[in-house]
Protein backbone atom coordinates (compact mmCIF):
# COMPACT_ATOMS: atom_id res chain seq x y z
CA UNK A 1 0.00 0.00 0.00
CA UNK A 2 2.82 1.95 0.66
CA UNK A 3 4.34 1.79 -2.63
CA UNK A 4 0.89 3.39 -4.43
CA UNK A 5 1.53 6.12 -2.23
CA UNK A 6 4.82 6.96 -2.39
CA UNK A 7 5.37 6.95 1.05
CA UNK A 8 9.21 6.34 1.18
CA UNK A 9 10.16 8.81 -1.39
CA UNK A 10 7.49 11.29 0.49
CA UNK A 11 9.48 10.77 3.41
CA UNK A 12 12.80 11.16 2.16
CA UNK A 13 11.82 14.60 0.85
CA UNK A 14 10.53 15.79 3.97
CA UNK A 15 12.21 14.14 7.07
CA UNK A 16 15.46 16.41 6.32
CA UNK A 17 13.34 19.26 6.90
CA UNK A 18 11.45 17.58 9.60
CA UNK A 19 13.55 15.09 11.70
CA UNK A 20 11.39 11.96 13.23
CA UNK A 21 8.67 12.49 10.36
CA UNK A 22 7.03 9.46 8.91
CA UNK A 23 4.08 8.57 6.90
CA UNK A 24 1.32 6.87 7.59
CA UNK A 25 -1.36 5.04 5.22
CA UNK A 26 -4.86 3.00 6.11
CA UNK A 27 -7.19 1.87 4.55
CA UNK A 28 -9.91 3.09 6.58
CA UNK A 29 -10.40 5.51 9.68
CA UNK A 30 -12.82 7.71 11.29
CA UNK A 31 -11.09 10.86 10.30
CA UNK A 32 -7.27 11.69 10.04
CA UNK A 33 -7.69 14.81 11.62
CA UNK A 34 -9.52 13.47 14.91
CA UNK A 35 -7.21 10.57 15.08
CA UNK A 36 -4.14 12.80 15.17
CA UNK A 37 -5.72 15.20 17.64
CA UNK A 38 -6.44 12.10 19.69
CA UNK A 39 -2.69 10.79 19.54
CA UNK A 40 -1.56 14.31 20.53
CA UNK A 41 -3.68 14.39 23.95
CA UNK A 42 -2.27 11.41 24.27
CA UNK A 43 1.44 13.11 24.25
CA UNK A 44 2.09 11.55 20.72
CA UNK A 45 3.58 14.64 18.93
CA UNK A 46 6.00 13.14 16.22
CA UNK A 47 5.32 14.79 12.77
CA UNK A 48 3.63 12.89 10.55
CA UNK A 49 1.75 12.12 7.60
CA UNK A 50 -1.40 10.07 7.72
CA UNK A 51 -3.39 9.32 4.47
CA UNK A 52 -6.93 7.27 4.85
CA UNK A 53 -8.03 5.68 1.79
CA UNK A 54 -11.26 5.72 3.26
CA UNK A 55 -12.81 8.04 6.12
CA UNK A 56 -16.09 7.06 7.89
CA UNK A 57 -16.50 9.94 9.93
CA UNK A 58 -14.62 13.01 8.23
CA UNK A 59 -14.90 16.26 9.58
CA UNK A 60 -15.08 19.45 7.79
CA UNK A 61 -15.20 23.30 9.50
CA UNK A 62 -17.93 24.66 11.64
CA UNK A 63 -18.77 21.25 12.76
CA UNK A 64 -20.01 20.05 9.18
CA UNK A 65 -18.91 16.48 8.00
CA UNK A 66 -16.53 16.13 5.22
CA UNK A 67 -18.48 13.56 2.74
CA UNK A 68 -15.79 11.62 0.25
CA UNK A 69 -16.43 10.81 -2.95
CA UNK A 70 -17.91 7.24 -3.97
CA UNK A 71 -14.64 4.88 -4.27
CA UNK A 72 -14.36 3.00 -7.26
CA UNK A 73 -11.43 0.88 -7.97
CA UNK A 74 -9.36 4.53 -7.43
CA UNK A 75 -9.47 6.54 -4.31
CA UNK A 76 -12.27 8.82 -4.97
CA UNK A 77 -10.83 11.53 -2.53
CA UNK A 78 -7.09 12.29 -1.62
CA UNK A 79 -7.50 12.64 2.23
CA UNK A 80 -4.56 13.77 4.40
CA UNK A 81 -3.48 15.35 7.67
CA UNK A 82 0.10 16.39 8.26
CA UNK A 83 0.35 16.77 11.99
CA UNK A 84 3.85 18.65 13.56
CA UNK A 85 4.47 20.59 16.72
CA UNK A 86 4.71 24.16 15.69
CA UNK A 87 5.27 27.52 17.59
CA UNK A 88 4.72 30.39 14.97
CA UNK A 89 4.88 34.07 16.09
CA UNK A 90 0.99 34.45 14.69
CA UNK A 91 -1.67 32.08 13.52
CA UNK A 92 -3.26 34.28 11.67
CA UNK A 93 -3.76 32.90 8.07
CA UNK A 94 -2.23 29.74 8.31
CA UNK A 95 -5.19 28.58 6.18
CA UNK A 96 -4.93 30.54 3.54
CA UNK A 97 -1.34 30.18 3.21
CA UNK A 98 -1.79 26.55 3.25
CA UNK A 99 -4.59 26.90 0.34
CA UNK A 100 -1.82 28.73 -1.65
CA UNK A 101 0.20 25.70 -1.23
CA UNK A 102 -1.84 23.25 -2.22
CA UNK A 103 -3.02 25.11 -5.35
CA UNK A 104 0.16 26.20 -6.23
CA UNK A 105 1.10 22.30 -6.64
CA UNK A 106 -2.31 21.23 -8.10
CA UNK A 107 -2.61 24.12 -10.58
CA UNK A 108 0.82 25.39 -11.18
CA UNK A 109 0.48 27.59 -14.08
CA UNK A 110 -2.80 28.46 -12.94
CA UNK A 111 -4.51 26.87 -16.05
CA UNK A 112 -7.17 24.87 -13.94
CA UNK A 113 -8.61 28.41 -12.64
CA UNK A 114 -8.11 26.81 -8.77
CA UNK A 115 -8.75 29.81 -7.06
CA UNK A 116 -9.28 29.86 -3.15
CA UNK A 117 -12.00 31.06 -1.44
CA UNK A 118 -11.42 32.87 1.98
CA UNK A 119 -10.59 30.83 4.97
CA UNK A 120 -10.04 27.52 3.31
CA UNK A 121 -11.71 26.30 0.48
CA UNK A 122 -10.67 24.95 -3.11
CA UNK A 123 -13.17 26.38 -5.49
CA UNK A 124 -13.16 25.66 -9.78
CA UNK A 125 -15.83 27.70 -11.00
CA UNK A 126 -17.37 28.70 -8.00
CA UNK A 127 -17.63 24.54 -7.26
CA UNK A 128 -16.08 22.99 -4.14
CA UNK A 129 -12.70 21.20 -4.95
CA UNK A 130 -11.50 20.79 -1.61
CA UNK A 131 -11.18 21.73 1.84
CA UNK A 132 -8.63 22.40 4.81
CA UNK A 133 -9.39 22.18 8.52
CA UNK A 134 -6.72 23.49 10.99
CA UNK A 135 -6.84 21.86 14.47
CA UNK A 136 -4.39 22.07 17.04
CA UNK A 137 -3.72 20.82 20.26
CA UNK A 138 -1.82 21.09 24.02
CA UNK A 139 -0.45 17.81 24.40
CA UNK A 140 0.53 18.71 28.14
CA UNK A 141 -1.44 21.56 29.85
CA UNK A 142 2.07 23.18 30.67
CA UNK A 143 3.43 22.45 27.14
CA UNK A 144 4.97 25.67 25.36
CA UNK A 145 4.04 24.08 21.93
CA UNK A 146 1.15 23.15 20.16
CA UNK A 147 0.37 20.20 18.17
CA UNK A 148 -0.51 21.71 14.72
CA UNK A 149 -3.26 19.08 12.32
CA UNK A 150 -3.43 20.16 9.06
CA UNK A 151 -6.23 17.83 7.63
CA UNK A 152 -6.94 18.02 3.94
CA UNK A 153 -9.63 16.70 1.68
CA UNK A 154 -9.97 16.63 -2.34
CA UNK A 155 -12.13 15.23 -4.63
CA UNK A 156 -10.08 13.13 -7.31
CA UNK A 157 -13.37 12.15 -9.11
CA UNK A 158 -16.94 13.48 -9.19
CA UNK A 159 -19.44 13.13 -6.54
CA UNK A 160 -23.12 13.77 -5.61
CA UNK A 161 -24.06 17.71 -4.84
CA UNK A 162 -25.22 16.44 -1.46
CA UNK A 163 -26.33 19.08 0.43
CA UNK A 164 -24.13 21.88 -1.81
CA UNK A 165 -25.64 23.93 -4.45
CA UNK A 166 -23.29 23.45 -6.67
CA UNK A 167 -21.95 20.23 -7.63
CA UNK A 168 -18.57 19.65 -6.64
CA UNK A 169 -15.29 20.33 -8.64
CA UNK A 170 -12.87 17.56 -9.16
CA UNK A 171 -8.75 17.42 -9.54
CA UNK A 172 -9.86 14.61 -12.87
CA UNK A 173 -11.30 17.26 -14.85
CA UNK A 174 -7.89 18.91 -15.30
CA UNK A 175 -5.46 16.19 -14.64
CA UNK A 176 -7.07 12.83 -15.44
CA UNK A 177 -4.15 10.57 -15.36
CA UNK A 178 -2.96 11.83 -12.03
CA UNK A 179 -3.06 8.96 -9.29
CA UNK A 180 -3.48 10.23 -5.71
CA UNK A 181 -0.05 9.25 -4.83
CA UNK A 182 1.25 11.50 -7.63
CA UNK A 183 -0.57 14.02 -6.48
CA UNK A 184 -0.08 13.62 -2.72
CA UNK A 185 4.05 13.46 -3.62
CA UNK A 186 3.41 16.66 -5.17
CA UNK A 187 1.58 18.70 -2.79
CA UNK A 188 3.35 17.25 0.82
CA UNK A 189 7.00 18.51 0.68
CA UNK A 190 5.96 22.00 -0.16
CA UNK A 191 3.18 22.27 2.07
CA UNK A 192 6.10 21.33 4.93
CA UNK A 193 8.24 23.87 3.22
CA UNK A 194 5.01 26.31 3.62
CA UNK A 195 4.16 25.69 7.47
CA UNK A 196 7.78 26.04 8.33
CA UNK A 197 8.17 29.34 6.23
CA UNK A 198 4.88 30.34 7.84
CA UNK A 199 5.83 29.91 11.18
CA UNK A 200 9.20 32.15 10.84
CA UNK A 201 7.31 35.22 8.71
CA UNK A 202 3.17 34.72 9.04
CA UNK A 203 1.04 35.00 6.56
CA UNK A 204 2.45 38.39 4.80
CA UNK A 205 4.87 36.64 2.76
CA UNK A 206 1.98 34.39 1.18
CA UNK A 207 -0.37 37.36 0.45
CA UNK A 208 0.32 38.14 -3.14
CA UNK A 209 -0.44 34.70 -4.45
CA UNK A 210 -3.48 34.47 -2.37
CA UNK A 211 -4.67 37.69 -4.24
CA UNK A 212 -3.96 35.69 -7.53
CA UNK A 213 -6.39 33.07 -6.49
CA UNK A 214 -8.88 35.20 -4.68
CA UNK A 215 -12.34 33.79 -5.38
CA UNK A 216 -14.06 36.64 -3.56
CA UNK A 217 -12.03 39.49 -4.24
CA UNK A 218 -14.33 42.65 -5.67
CA UNK A 219 -17.20 40.23 -5.53
CA UNK A 220 -20.33 41.18 -3.53
CA UNK A 221 -20.39 38.58 -0.39
CA UNK A 222 -22.73 37.72 2.68
CA UNK A 223 -21.42 36.76 6.00
CA UNK A 224 -23.02 34.23 7.96
CA UNK A 225 -22.94 36.70 10.75
CA UNK A 226 -25.31 38.98 8.78
CA UNK A 227 -22.30 41.20 7.21
CA UNK A 228 -23.02 42.10 3.46
CA UNK A 229 -20.66 44.53 1.49
CA UNK A 230 -17.93 44.02 -1.54
CA UNK A 231 -15.05 41.77 -0.72
CA UNK A 232 -11.86 43.77 -0.85
CA UNK A 233 -9.94 40.77 -0.72
CA UNK A 234 -7.33 39.71 2.53
CA UNK A 235 -5.39 41.85 4.80
CA UNK A 236 -1.45 41.15 5.77
CA UNK A 237 -2.97 39.35 8.51
CA UNK A 238 -5.26 37.05 6.28
CA UNK A 239 -8.30 38.57 7.50
CA UNK A 240 -11.51 39.13 5.27
CA UNK A 241 -11.94 42.81 3.96
CA UNK A 242 -15.21 43.61 3.01
CA UNK A 243 -16.61 47.21 2.57
CA UNK A 244 -19.89 47.27 4.00
CA UNK A 245 -22.42 50.30 4.28
CA UNK A 246 -20.49 51.19 7.76
CA UNK A 247 -17.27 51.25 6.08
CA UNK A 248 -14.21 49.09 6.09
CA UNK A 249 -14.97 45.71 8.10
CA UNK A 250 -12.40 43.26 8.78
CA UNK A 251 -13.52 39.79 9.36
CA UNK A 252 -10.69 36.77 10.94
CA UNK A 253 -12.96 34.69 12.64
CA UNK A 254 -12.79 31.37 11.64
CA UNK A 255 -16.45 30.40 13.03
CA UNK A 256 -17.70 32.88 10.38
CA UNK A 257 -18.65 31.48 6.67
CA UNK A 258 -18.74 33.44 3.63
CA UNK A 259 -20.27 33.26 0.48
CA UNK A 260 -20.39 35.74 -2.77
CA UNK A 261 -23.83 36.63 -3.66
CA UNK A 262 -25.00 35.97 -7.42
CA UNK A 263 -26.42 38.84 -9.43
CA UNK A 264 -30.00 38.36 -9.87
CA UNK A 265 -30.84 36.90 -13.16
C1 LIG B 1 -13.92 21.88 4.95
O1 LIG B 1 -14.24 21.85 3.76
O2 LIG B 1 -14.60 22.49 5.79
C2 LIG B 1 -12.66 21.19 5.39
C3 LIG B 1 -12.62 19.77 4.90
C4 LIG B 1 -11.40 19.04 5.42
C5 LIG B 1 -11.48 17.56 5.11
C6 LIG B 1 -10.21 16.86 5.48
S1 LIG B 1 -10.18 15.21 4.87
C7 LIG B 1 -8.78 14.87 5.82
C8 LIG B 1 -8.98 15.52 7.15
N1 LIG B 1 -9.76 14.67 8.03
C9 LIG B 1 -10.94 15.18 8.31
O3 LIG B 1 -11.81 14.63 9.02
N2 LIG B 1 -11.08 16.37 7.73
C10 LIG B 1 -9.91 16.74 6.96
Amino acid sequence: MRKAWFADEITEEVAPLLPGFGVEVVAEIDSTNTELMRRARHGTTAPVLLVAERQTAGRGRLGRPWQSAQQTSQPASLTFSLGLPLTPRDWSGLSLAVGVSVADSLDPAQTAGLRLKWPNDLWVDDRKLGGILIETALPQADAAQRYLVIGIGLNLGPREAEGLSTPPAWIGEWRPEATAGELLRALVPPLVGTVQAFAERGFAPFAERFAMRDALRGRDVQLSDGTAGRCDGVGWGGELRVHTAAGMQTISSSEVSVRPVRAPI
